[in-house]
């Protein structure tokens, strides 16, 4: 590993806020790789890997996987190439303990450089999680309404099959949006006194997000 400091984004804000859509529009321009814990978990339930297993009955009810194995997990994903620059990150840390342990895996780096937090109500977090397709090839995330695929059904970028996340149902959702409030929303207070949080309207179209980050990050990094 060379001897700069990397860069680390992290991008908070409800479940169905953005924080994917925007991550993998950054990753082109920042040259830094998304990392969304909520991914790998599915890959690994994808490919029946001990861990996507173990991760599942957490992931069905909407409650968090213990720390131990997500900390450890994002660990060995940041010793992958890609990520020899830094990263973003999308759904971690997600408690304060993760938090203080990614403040230690990156202290060296100076810590976390930005936490983006994309403002949502949780009536439009609903609206756009209960339409959301995801791609089973590529991840690629689309909405039946606000930003459907060319073709019902089927990804604009490679034609794999899009399919609803099984947690996406009203219920699971529900308790996502509680375990949020509960326990991760404080990372709002720990990044901000950290002088690192900056705001975003997350109920503007896509591109006006997107845009927005990207002249935050043209501001702080
Ligand atoms: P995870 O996969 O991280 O899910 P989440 O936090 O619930 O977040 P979402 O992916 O639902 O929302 P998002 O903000 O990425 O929104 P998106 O861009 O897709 O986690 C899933 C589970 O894994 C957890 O419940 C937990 O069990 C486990 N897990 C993950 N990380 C963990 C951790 N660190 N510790 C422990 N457990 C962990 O957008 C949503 C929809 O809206 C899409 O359809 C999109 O097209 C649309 N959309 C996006 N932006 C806009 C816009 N501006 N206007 C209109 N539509 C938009
Ligand atoms: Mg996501
Ligand atoms: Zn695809």
């Amino acid at each position: 590993m060379s001897s700069q400091k990397r860069t680390f984004l992290v991008l908070l804000g409800v479940p169905g806020a953005g924080k994917g859509t925007q991550a993998k529009l950054l990753e082109e321009s920042l040259r830094l790789p998304q990392i969304s814990t909520g991914d790998i978990f599915r890959y690994n339930l994808k490919n029946q890997t001990e861990l996507g297993l173990l991760a599942k009955s957490y992931m069905d009810r909407g409650d968090l996987v213990p720390d131990e194995v997500t900390i450890r997990m994002v660990q060995d994903r940041l010793e992958k190439p890609d990520a020899a620059n830094g990263a973003i990150l999308d759904g971690f840390p997600r408690n304060l303990i993760q938090a203080q342990a990614f403040g230690e895996m990156t202290a060296s780096d100076g810590g976390v450089r930005l936490a983006p937090l994309i403002n949502l109500s949780d009536e439009e977090a609903m609206r756009r999680i209960t339409g959301r397709r995801v791609c089973r090839t590529c991840g690629a995330v689309y909405h039946i309404d606000f930003n459907p695929p060319k073709k019902e059904g089927v990804c604009d970028i490679d034609g794999g099959e899009l399919y609803q996340r099984d947690d996406d149902k009203t219920d699971t959702v529900r308790n996502r949006l509680y375990v949020y409030y509960k326990q991760t929303s404080p990372l709002i207070g720990y990044y901000f006194a950290k002088g690192v949080l900056a705001e975003l309207d997350g109920a503007q179209p896509i591109d006006v997000v997107q845009a927005q980050l990207k002249q935050l990050l043209e501001q702080k990094l």
